[in-house]
């Protein structure tokens, strides 16, 4: 079921210098969530800005009635979103779209993260967990100071590696380098990708080269968030090897890699 609320700001802050972490009051929204999926979040009581932005869930606490967001303040409508206070509301939709799926015979997996991307893995890390998988946590960013949730990571217990561009944290060079590290020493049963579209392709091409099944979830631009407005379309191959066209929001964002196309 997909909810329309006004829900409650509990803690709203600045956890890196260009991202923020909104922790939500949304009982409804928490019972019913997966990882992978998201919210559009209105960031304005007025009509400036006039579209809601698609933001996913980070974190989902079904116990406590909890969702978190990490966002990242990219134009007016997330700026907007800095100012709001604990205490205050702020209108959302969701859960929306399809999230990431496991079955119970894998046994090793890995997820692979980089920019913002790393958000929504880490409530599907907590899942994974719970449903007693090893987990790999390879994480990338361009430097330190651009690393999301490699803390939480650690705390629920992943085996955690981290590339920056930079070298200034972790390994030098792309969070690619990791995968194919950990392919080439791991039997992994299924890999999860999030992040920059570079990343993705590679990530990708790597796990269908070495047979892994893999789900992506795909970063794409949105305007209704349900389905709508088409204005987040992308092709894809059908099961049965046919071209097709799918909505990202309501058809994905998560998707098998057999299906995405770049
Ligand atoms: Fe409108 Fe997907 S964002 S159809």
């Amino acid at each position: 079921m997909v909810y329309s609320l006004k829900t409650r700001i509990l803690e709203n802050k600045k956890i890196l210098p260009d991202f923020y972490e909104m922790v939500l009051s949304a009982p409804a929204i928490a019972a019913e969530a997966v990882p992978g999926q998201f919210l559009m979040v209105k960031t304005s009581p007025t009509l400036v800005p006039f579209l809601r932005r698609p933001i996913s869930l980070s974190r989902i606490n079904a116990e406590e009635g909890t969702i978190t967001l990490v966002y990242q303040v990219v134009g007016s409508g997330t700026k907007l979103m800095t100012v709001m206070t604990p205490g205050s509301e702020i209108e959302v939709v969701g859960p929306l779209g399809k999230g990431f799926t496991w079955s119970v015979k894998d046994k090793v997996v890995a997820i692979v993260g980089g920019g913002c991307g790393i958000a929504p893995l880490v409530a599907l890390t907590e899942e994974l967990l719970k449903a007693g998988k090893e987990v790999y946590a390879l994480l990338g960013a361009q430097s330190r100071d651009k690393l999301l949730s490699d803390k939480y990571f650690i705390e629920l217990g992943a085996k955690v590696m981290i590339a920056t561009d930079d070298g200034s944290f972790g390994r030098k060079g792309f969070v690619t380098q990791l995968l194919e590290e950990v392919i080439n020493t791991t039997r992994l049963d299924q890999v999860y990708c999030c992040g920059p579209l570079p990343m993705t392709k590679a990530v990708v091409k790597l796990t269908k080269e070495a047979l892994v099944p893999c789900q992506v979830s795909l970063e794409e631009r949105m305007g209704c968030g349900v389905g709508a407005c088409l204005g987040c379309v992308c092709k894809v191959r059908s099961e049965e090897g046919s071209l097709t066209y799918k909505k990202v929001c309501h058809d994905g964002p998560v998707f098998t890699s057999s299906e995405v196309i770049f």
